[in-house]
């Protein structure tokens, strides 16, 4: 009896957390004769580019929509990046999130904070010599999944297409991604975000993404057409809101993020790779990263403009720790970026402590 109350349980636990799917939760709405027809309305409103172009009269019909739908298991619904069907889900969440929003499951917190940690920061003190971008990618080589689809991403955005000599950029775009949503963040991230020392590993780091064919373009666009661009594809512009929720900056938060999770906002960076606006390091003498683009003929939108890029190039939650260790009579300054450690050390005292 207990095993079948627990079953019960269980089975009710999985429908409620199941339901925080947009896919299925659209699925079950379908089914549903007083939810469907809402969902209905509600698709047509926003094929008809939000409620805009139907008129007043639709407008209401739109919102009341929208109000009846926020009651469903549709309301509080997320998708997870790299699904099957991602799009699809996306447009359903999309639908009801009028507003700037986090599309995604969120991570659990501290998510491979530990192994982010010790990949940062103090652990790197005294061992600057190694290679760190050299070991991660030697660590993929020998797990299977991300062996397997790095080398696919690597071959595909390397490869010249027989008509116009460059390479496929779409490919290479969804192969990145594929790696990125794929394959744990345990190698992932220690790829992306090794801490460099020399040009020479930092150059490794730079050419993680294949920059020749997935970043640089014989011009830079401007920021704010590549956002409008990114923003017209679901889920572009479902990766950019989770980037801009997850890595919002606060001078108040120890963290530097507003959501306290730098995990997550790493996690959210890697979610931009293999879209409109893939970010990168722009050189390989500093840590700075940016997506392709910029402010330069914004005109009267340069504010708007700043603001975007800044997300990426003036950031402290991005940029995360920047803080000086006493090690040894030195002081030692630990600055990182996106887990990416340099390390300036200045003697304050010649004394061992
Ligand atoms: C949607 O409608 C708004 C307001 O009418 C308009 O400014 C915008 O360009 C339209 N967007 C698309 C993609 O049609
Ligand atoms: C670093 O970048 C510069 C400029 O692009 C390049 O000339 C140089 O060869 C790079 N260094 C390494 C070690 O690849
Ligand atoms: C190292 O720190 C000193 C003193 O804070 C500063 O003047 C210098 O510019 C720093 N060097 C680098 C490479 O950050």
């Amino acid at each position: 009896h207990f095993i079948d109350t627990l079953y019960f349980v269980l089975t009710l636990l999985e429908v409620i957390l199941a339901g925080r799917d947009c896919l299925v939760a659209g699925d079950s709405c379908s089914s549903d004769e007083t939810c469907s027809p809402r969902l209905r309305t509600l698709r047509q409103c926003v094929a008809g580019n939000g409620s805009m172009k139907l008129g007043p009269g639709a407008r209401s019909q739109c919102a009341n929509a929208v109000s009846a739908l926020l009651s469903s298991p549709l309301h509080g619904c997320q998708c997870k990046r790299g699904m099957k069907k991602e799009k699809n889900c996306l447009s359903i969440y999309w639908s009801l999130n009028l507003v700037e929003s986090y599309p995604y499951e969120t991570v659990q917190r501290n998510y491979d904070y530990v192994r982010l940690a010790s990949i940062t920061a103090d652990s790197d003190v005294g061992m600057t010599t190694v290679n760190r971008c050299l070991d991660a990618a030697k660590a993929c080589n020998v797990d299977d999944l991300c062996q397997k689809l790095r080398t696919e991403y690597v071959s595909v955005c390397i490869k010249p297409t027989a008509k116009s000599g460059l390479c496929n950029l779409p490919k290479c775009n969804k192969a990145l991604r594929k790696f990125f949503d794929r394959v744990p963040a345990d190698y992932t991230h220690e790829l992306l975000f090794c801490p460099c020392t020399d040009t020479a590993c930092a150059e490794r780091r730079r050419q993680t993404i294949v920059p020749s064919c997935s970043y640089e373009s014989a011009a830079k666009p401007n920021c704010l057409t590549q956002m409008r661009i990114c923003k017209a594809d679901y889920v572009c512009r479902s990766r950019l809101a989770q980037f801009q929720y997850d890595c919002a900056p606060s001078e108040v938060s120890a963290s530097g993020c507003q959501q306290g999770n730098y995990g997550a906002c790493l996690l959210a960076y890697t979610g931009l790779i293999g879209i409109t606006i893939t970010p990168n390091y722009v050189d390989n003498s500093t840590s700075n990263v940016a997506p392709w683009c910029s402010c330069a003929t914004s005109g009267s939108q340069r504010g708007e403009c700043d603001e975007f890029l800044g997300y990426f190039t003036n950031n402290i939650c991005l940029r995360k720790c920047h803080k000086t260790v006493p090690i040894n009579g030195y002081s030692i300054s630990v600055q990182t970026y996106a887990c990416k450690c340099r390390i300036n050390v200045t003697v304050i005292s010649t004394s061992i402590i």
